[in-house]
């Protein structure tokens, strides 16, 4: 009888809180979504949840090529172990094969959820179709992937690159208003075939094709990584020299690494070139309140605490929105004096 009735209540208060949500499938995570109450009450009424051992999660992480990699890693490790949730963590160094025998041996080990932060956007249908097969939900975390049957994950919690590349376009467009003649832009994309590289720059491109004082003169990947930024722009200023006016940088990293080459050229950058960068890490605020970089875009790398809730959501037989977005704003020198002391990461 006290069975019976707290399963009434149990799915009571999931259908509240289904209906409160509305019917929208995309979320962004402003505030804590509102089912943590949810999960407390359902604690509170039967005795299905939690399950009596901890939650296991496979985590498949890309990489560590950027300070914003580092502070998505810290916040996924720190999370799962506040959330209490077990979790086997694997980093693949950019390698999507190494990404796909993680995948593997999640599903081998029967761990409960699997999330997968891919590192490039296409080719995990058969992967992810054999995790549906072994019954594993998987949620994927930051970049997207492009499949055509959208059953095989549950959810996708991350940014909207392409919102990011518009947000950048938009600036720029702004604040070239008043400069006459042809504005000459480089641009620093991110690793082939990502989500980010690939949305960002089409974002970015969407915005400024209509206005035909905007010139791409030059656009190559540098991997998201320092290194490359600096080695790409050395060579965009051997090449293009006092041409370029616009840096178009999709991470902070790059962006760090070609100030450095443009300091290096003899330029001043922010004011020779102007730069916009996409991240906001801590290093890239203190050349924005330094003057060095015009514009951060925010990406927001701390996903952890909306992964883990997610995670015991589903695993308390909730349906997740298809989409949830983290909240993102507009960085510029005239905020970033105030903000750098806040930034986490
Ligand atoms: O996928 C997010 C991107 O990957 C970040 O913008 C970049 O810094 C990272 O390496």
């Amino acid at each position: 009888m006290r069975y019976d009735r707290s399963r009434l209540l149990f799915a009571v208060v999931f259908a509240m809180a289904l209906l409160l949500e509305g019917c929208s499938s995309e979320t962004t995570l402003q505030q804590p979504l509102p089912n943590k109450t949810v999960i407390e009450q359902a604690q509170q009424a039967n005795d299905i949840y939690p399950p009596a051992r901890p939650i296991l999660m496979g985590f498949s992480q890309l990489g560590s090529e950027s300070d914003w990699r580092r502070a998505n890693t810290a916040s996924i490790i720190d999370s799962a172990e506040e959330a209490g949730i077990e979790l086997l963590f694997e980093n693949a160094e950019q390698s999507q094969e190494k990404q796909v025998e993680a995948l593997r041996s999640f599903i081998d080990k029967q761990v409960d959820v699997i999330a997968l932060a891919p590192v490039v956007h296409s080719g995990w249908e058969v992967v992810l179709k054999e995790a549906k097969d072994a019954g594993i939900p998987v949620i994927i975390s930051d970049r997207s992937v492009d499949v055509s049957d959208s059953s095989l994950f549950v959810t996708h919690i991350g940014s909207d690159f392409y919102e990011e590349g518009r947000k950048a376009g938009k600036y720029l467009l702004d604040k070239m208003s008043n400069e006459a003649g042809k504005v000459e832009i480089v641009e620093l994309r991110g690793t082939e075939g990502s989500s980010p590289s690939i949305q960002r720059g089409q974002g970015f491109e969407d915005t400024l094709k209509d206005n035909e004082r905007f010139h791409m003169l030059r656009s190559e990947s540098a991997n998201f990584t320092f290194e490359q930024g600096k080695e790409t722009m050395r060579v965009f200023l051997r090449e293009h020299g006092d041409d370029i006016r616009v840096l178009f940088s999709h991470n902070d990293d790059m962006a760090l690494g070609a100030i450095e080459a443009i300091e290096e050229f003899g330029l001043k950058p922010g004011v020779d070139i102007f730069i916009i960068s996409v991240d906001g890490t801590r290093k890239a605020f203190e050349k924005l309140a330094e003057g060095k970089i015009n514009c951060v875009v925010e990406c927001n790398p701390l996903l952890g605490p909306n992964i883990m809730q997610a995670v015991q959501e589903l695993i308390a037989g909730r349906t997740l929105p298809k989409r949830i977005f983290p909240s993102e704003s507009v960085f510029t020198q005239q905020t970033a004096e105030r903000e750098v002391d806040q930034r986490k990461y």
